[in-house]
């Protein structure tokens, strides 16, 4: 039996060059036992053990794909991933194309690791709550949060980039992240009670996260999805989540009081509702899981999470966007930032409810930069919005629309496929290949940057003129049904 210890959880290199001499040397997987140093079983009796191998001099060659799950997979918290990534290495010296065959049992088990340890990576992305200790010029913030699996060290490049300008820590019962301003360093984990519980941020962060909480659109089940429970006890806002929820309950009951008890007629589809139902797996909340992970275009990497659309899967009018924005990015649902008010109050005016649309932005992720402690737009390209274009592509295969509102020229870009200046096309309809209608107007935050009044409220009226389009279009379709 070979016994090899491993320096860490995270100990890829040790393991790769543990693997290559093992494979090198003919060691089959069933003779070999993986542990990590601290951790070793007592019932190993080194007398039991084979003598260690030594390095060969030899190799061979793995697909470059093989690294890259192997190196993310061994980041997952099942003892036996060091061994299953062993056997796959062990067959695929072999069988050069094993990793497309994705019903193979290892295969699948270690693509679904490595799904669970990116998961796990975004969600800590999103989930970790800084608290303020210390004062002014010694301000430091720290953080607790409980990975699943061994991400410490694949997150932290995030929190570096995000929060340069700060000293933090984030503390975890495995590892802990220290940034200084100038490096990284990780130190051994700690219990929970190290972790600060109260700071002056956390109000803000409270006020903040009531305000773009929106009743009607409360979907508890999505929202578990996405925000899990196991993160609501680190979360400022966890302790608003569930009076927000009886207080979205109280108002969705006066709701239904008050209307009208006649069912209300279908809406007029391209073709009939039983038809029309998308495939399972392109439904959006399907879609929007897949998003979670895209790794398309760089602009993951500094974004805390993909902001997909949201509204209703069998919504007859789809708004687009441009990308999120700053409160978008930290709320990961499109349009409750300022453009999103701007927005909300105008489809008000124009008739428009937004909870029987779909909205969705061209770009899923923020792209900024930087500024101290602010983070500034910056618009997207044109590569940035072709690698996003796919996800639009299947919300509109999945939703179907009658109409896909164009807000501002990145959509149009999305939506027409191509550099689409936005007077030319603007307030008409014009006809997709697919069958839908298409309108083109400005986006929201172009009404907010205006600097004169008058303009402002000028360009506000041209706006919810091309929205009043859209109410009209809503009100034919369901006289039709
Ligand atoms: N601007 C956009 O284009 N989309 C958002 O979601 C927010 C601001």
């Amino acid at each position: 039996m070979h016994f090899i210890s491993l320096a860490s959880e995270t100990d890829f290199d040790g393991w790769r060059a543990a693997a290559r001499a093992l494979a090198l040397s003919d060691v089959a997987p069933a003779e070999v036992t993986w542990t990590v140093k601290g951790n070793q079983p007592e019932l190993f009796e080194p007398a039991a053990l084979a003598p260690p191998l030594e390095p060969p001099d030899r190799t061979f060659n793995v697909p470059a794909r093989f690294v890259e799950l192997a190196q993310t997979a061994i980041l997952h918290r099942d003892p036996q991933r060091f061994a299953i990534l062993y056997r796959l290495l062990w067959r695929l010296r072999n069988h050069h194309d094993l990793l497309d065959v994705a019903t193979d049992p290892d295969v699948a088990q270690v693509a679904a690791m490595a799904k669970a340890v990116r998961r796990d990576e975004h969600k800590m992305h999103a989930f970790v709550r800084f608290r303020e200790v210390g004062r002014e010029r010694e301000s430091h913030f720290v953080a607790w949060f409980e990975p699943e699996h061994h991400i410490v060290e694949l997150a932290a490049p995030f929190f570096v980039r995000r929060f340069a300008d700060m000293a933090w820590s984030i503390l975890t019962p495995d590892l802990c992240a220290h940034w200084d301003g100038h490096a990284v360093i990780f130190s051994p984990g700690v219990g929970k009670a190290e972790a600060p519980s109260e700071d002056r941020l956390e109000e803000t962060w409270r006020r903040y996260y009531a305000s773009i909480f929106n009743p009607a659109r409360l979907k508890v089940k999505a929202m578990q999805a996405e925000m899990p429970k196991k993160y609501w006890r680190n979360l400022p806002e966890a302790s608003l989540i569930k009076p927000l929820i009886a207080e979205a309950a109280r108002t969705t009951d006066d709701m239904i009081a008050a209307a009208p008890a006649a069912p209300r007629k279908p809406q007029q589809r391209h073709e009939p509702a039983m038809a029309r139902k998308p495939p399972a797996a392109d439904s959006i909340a399907a879609l929007r899981e897949e998003a979670s992970d895209c790794r398309a275009c760089h602009l993951y990497k500094n974004a805390t999470q993909t902001v997909f659309g949201e509204g209703p899967q069998h919504a007859q009018v789809m708004l687009v966007g441009e990308q999120p924005g700053d409160k978008e990015d930290l709320a990961g649902k499109p349009f409750v930032g300022p453009a999103g008010q701007m927005l909300d109050r105008a489809l008000k005016e124009a008739g428009v409810n937004r909870d029987k649309v779909y909205v969705t932005n061209a770009v899923k992720h923020f792209k900024f930069v930087p500024r101290g402690k602010i983070r500034l737009h910056q618009k997207p390209n044109t590569p940035e919005i072709k690698a996003c274009r796919q996800w639009y592509e299947r919300e509109l295969a999945s939703i179907k629309p009658d109409l896909v509102v164009a807000m501002g020229a990145t959509a149009a870009q999305s939506v027409f496929g191509k550099i689409t200046p936005i007077n030319k096309s603007r307030g008409r309809l014009i006809d997709l290949d697919n069958g839908a209608k298409a309108l083109v107007t400005v986006h929201p935050s172009y009404l907010l940057r205006l600097p004169d009044a008058d303009a402002k409220a000028r360009e506000y009226q041209r706006f919810v003129d091309d929205l009043r389009i859209v109410a009209v279009q809503m009100k034919k379709a369901a006289r039709a049904a």
